[in-house]
């Protein structure tokens, strides 16, 4: 190892060197039309987390030349709640490539997770270099469930010309055959409860987190605290929706639309929280998620979900399944009691738990 370079962990003053790496290994960071600078959503993304636990690494040599970093989370596994963690952001300057330094980054976070009391960290990643590395490393598992990329395109031709991919008439050939078989199979139903814009300020989400929390046996901490951060409206212009019954919230919605390319806006259901088996409250805030969409002229809808029952129901309402293998590991340390993966069934995974967002389709 070159004598010159040194592995730290974060200091302040470091953020902005940070981000020029990012913005050089990315071709830009974060790809969000965010409202705030680079570096202040850095700075919201790794420094302002609820949790307050910071775990971030990286190498310096005449600047920063490599880092990674992790984002604390609570994680709920059949009733008990855990600390975890996610990774995220991992570059590597390509002329300091293969020289073990995102081994060794990774080495220094779990030195750090051990101090902070993290057992569990999560990754989801289309980089080969990491999945070849995740898949031959027995200290990482992959999910065993299929994370299921779902999207909604009104205008295949408009989307293939500005995001051009492989074979397109196969694509296009695929997309409309699929979509006209799906209609007969699984034809729409119809919207049968209430849903209301909200401002996340204005309601109390807590009282419907503690009622559908236990009914998961793996999700992702939703408190109104974690959502307050997560969808901070001095970060991005996100927008909520609520399913209503009897004035009992019965789920969540959140919305963004995405014109970091601003010839092609892009639409995400980052969250469509309900209670694993409420299929009509999915189903009539799917709706309500078309139609905002399609207000704002928006041609591709892309949800993220794990659960078969919200599938059917994004089915029921035009999207696809998208032919993307989401890769997503989970890595348990020694110290942790063991939780069995395999053994889980009702889980949900969302856009908005993974830190960056798919823009075309391809892997
Ligand atoms: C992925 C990345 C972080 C790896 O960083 P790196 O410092 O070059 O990786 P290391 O040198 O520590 O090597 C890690 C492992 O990958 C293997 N590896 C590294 N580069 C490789 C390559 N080009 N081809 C095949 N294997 C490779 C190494 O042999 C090593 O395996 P081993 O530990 O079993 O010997 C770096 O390539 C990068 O920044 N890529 C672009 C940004 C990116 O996509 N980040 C991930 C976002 S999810």
């Amino acid at each position: 190892m070159d004598e010159t370079l040194v592995l730290e962990e974060y200091s302040e003053e470091k953020h902005d060197l940070i981000v020029d790496l990012l913005t050089n290994v990315f071709d830009g960071w974060p790809k969000i039309d965010i409202d705030v600078s680079s570096v202040d959503y850095w700075k919201w993304k790794y420094l302002k987390n609820p949790l307050e636990k910071r775990n971030i690494c990286y190498y310096i040599d005449d600047r920063i030349v490599a880092c990674s970093h992790r984002i604390p989370k609570k994680c709920i596994i059949r009733d008990l709640e855990f600390y975890a963690n996610q990774g995220a952001d991992a570059a590597v300057d390509p002329a300091y490539r293969g020289r073990g330094l995102w081994n060794n980054l990774r080495d220094l976070h779990d030195l750090i997770d051990q101090r902070n009391g993290i057992n569990f960290s999560y990754f989801i990643t289309g980089n080969q270099i990491i999945i070849d590395k995740f898949n031959k490393s027995p200290q990482y598992q992959r999910i065993p469930h299929k994370l299921i990329p779902l999207v909604r395109i009104i205008d295949v031709d408009k989307h293939l010309k500005i995001m051009p991919m492989d074979n397109p008439e196969i694509v296009k050939i695929g997309y409309r055959m699929i979509s006209a078989i799906q209609k007969t199979i699984y034809p729409s139903k119809k919207k049968t409860i209430e849903t209301e814009y909200v401002k996340l300020q204005d309601i109390n989400l807590n009282p419907f987190w503690e009622k559908i929390k236990t009914q998961y046996d793996f999700i992702f901490e939703k408190t109104q605290h974690y959502l307050e951060w997560r969808y901070s409206s001095e970060i991005a212009n996100y927008d909520f929706v609520i399913s209503k019954k009897e004035d009992e919230i019965t789920g969540i919605l959140v919305l963004l639309i995405n014109r970091y390319r601003n010839d092609y806006p892009i639409g995400y259901i980052l969250e469509c929280l309900t209670a694993p088996d409420d299929t009509e409250s999915m189903t009539s805030l799917l709706h309500e998620a078309n139609k905002y969409f399609d207000k704002e002229n928006v041609n591709i809808i892309q949800l993220l979900s794990i659960n078969q029952k919200m599938v059917k129901c994004a089915r029921e309402n035009g999207y696809v399944v998208a032919p993307i293998d989401i890769h997503a590991y989970i890595q348990q340390k020694e110290s942790t009691d063991s939780v069995n993966i395999e053994k889980l069934t009702t889980l949900y995974f969302s856009w908005g738990d993974h830190d960056s967002l798919p823009i075309g389709l391809k892997n």
